[in-house]
C-alpha cells in the first residue's frame, strides 16, 4: 500500500504561508498583483484562468483577467503584453497557453517582461533555471518538488526518470531533479524498451498526457511515483497518465489524480507572483 501524496493539504499550507506574507507586504503598502490573458474560447483553458482568479483572492493578491476575443491579432495581443509590463500594480503575466493557432507562443512569451514571467517560461529564466541561478521555477515542477520536499522524499542520489520532454513539465522537472543531486533519465516517444527504463526509477514522474499509460509492470517495487498527467476519460471523468490500480500496491508514495500536482502548480504560480513583488521593491 502506497503512502497518498495529498497535494490539496501541502498546496492549502503552502498557500497559508504565501497569504501571510502577501499581509506582510501589504502593510509596506505592495499587493502583489497577476495579471493573466486568455484567448479565445478554450473550455478548459477557462478554467485554469478562474481558478487562477480564485487563488489570487484567496490569498489577498490583486489580480486581473483579461478574456481577449479568438480573433485577437499579434499586434493587439502584444500592445496589451507591453502595457502590463510597464504597470506597477502588475507583478506578473500570464498568457494563457495554448492560444490561438494564427498567434505564435513563441513570440508572445519571448515580449513578456522577464521579471514579470511567473510561468518562467522566457529564455532568459529558462537559461537561468539551467545555470541554477533561477528568480522564478516553472509551476508544475516546482510543485513536484515541494511535495516531494513536504513528503520527507530524499532526491540525492536517486535514480530519477522523467517520461516526457516538454518545455513546460519534462525538460525543467529534469533539471530540478538534477540541481538536488537525483540521477537523471529523461523518456521519451522515441525511448527504445521505455517499461526498462522506468522500472529502474526510485522517483517516477509521468508527464505525457496520456491516460493510465505507465502501468505496474513499468514500476519498481517501492518507487516514488508522481503523475503530472491531467486526461479526461469518454465519461468524463479526470485520470491521470498512471494507471493508479495497478501502480499503487508497488509504490511507497504515488500522486492521485486529481488532488495531487495539479493543486500545486497555481500555488507555485502565486508563490512566483509574491517573489516578482517583492522583487520590485530591492
Ligand atoms: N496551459 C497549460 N499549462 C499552462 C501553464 O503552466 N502556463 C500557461 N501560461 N499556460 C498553460
Amino acid at each position: 500500500m502506497a503512502n497518498i501524496i495529498d497535494g490539496k493539504k501541502i498546496a492549502s499550507e503552502v498557500r497559508a504561508d504565501i497569504a501571510a506574507e502577501c499581509a506582510a507586504l501589504k502593510e509596506k503598502g505592495i499587493t502583489p498583483g497577476l495579471a493573466v490573458i486568455i484567448v479565445g474560447e478554450d473550455p478548459a483553458s477557462k478554467v485554469y484562468v478562474k481558478n487562477k482568479k480564485k487563488g489570487c483572492e484567496e490569498v489577498g493578491f490583486h489580480s486581473e483577467v483579461y478574456e481577449l476575443p479568438e480573433e485577437t491579432t499579434e499586434e493587439e495581443l502584444l500592445a496589451l503584453v507591453h502595457k502590463l509590463n510597464g504597470d506597477d500594480k502588475i507583478h506578473g503575466i500570464l498568457v494563457q497557453l495554448p492560444l490561438p493557432k494564427h498567434l505564435n507562443d513563441e513570440v508572445i512569451i519571448q515580449n513578456i517582461d522577464p521579471k514579470k514571467d511567473v510561468d518562467a517560461f522566457h529564455e532568459i529564466n529558462v537559461g537561468k533555471i539551467m545555470i541554477g541561478n533561477h528568480d522564478f521555477l516553472p509551476c508544475t515542477p516546482a510543485g513536484v518538488m515541494v511535495l516531494l520536499e513536504r513528503s520527507g522524499i530524499e532526491v540525492s542520489g536517486k535514480e530519477c526518470v522523467v517520461v516526457g520532454r516538454s518545455n513546460i513539465v519534462g525538460k525543467p522537472q529534469a533539471m530540478l531533479l538534477l540541481h538536488a543531486n537525483g540521477t537523471v533519465t529523461i523518456c521519451h516517444s522515441r525511448t527504445k524498451d521505455l517499461a526498462e527504463v522506468t522500472r529502474r526509477a526510485d522517483i517516477l514522474v509521468v508527464a505525457i498526457g496520456k491516460a493510465d499509460f505507465i502501468t505496474g509492470d513499468m514500476v519498481k517495487e517501492g518507487a516514488v511515483v508522481i503523475d503530472v498527467g491531467m486526461n479526461r476519460r469518454a465519461d468524463g471523468k479526470l485520470t491521470g497518465d498512471v494507471d493508479f490500480a495497478t501502480v499503487e500496491p508497488k509504490a511507497s508514495y504515488i500522486t492521485p489524480v486529481p488532488g495531487g500536482v495539479g493543486p500545486m502548480t497555481i500555488t507555485m504560480l502565486l508563490s512566483n507572483t509574491l517573489t516578482a513583488a517583492k522583487k520590485s521593491v530591492k
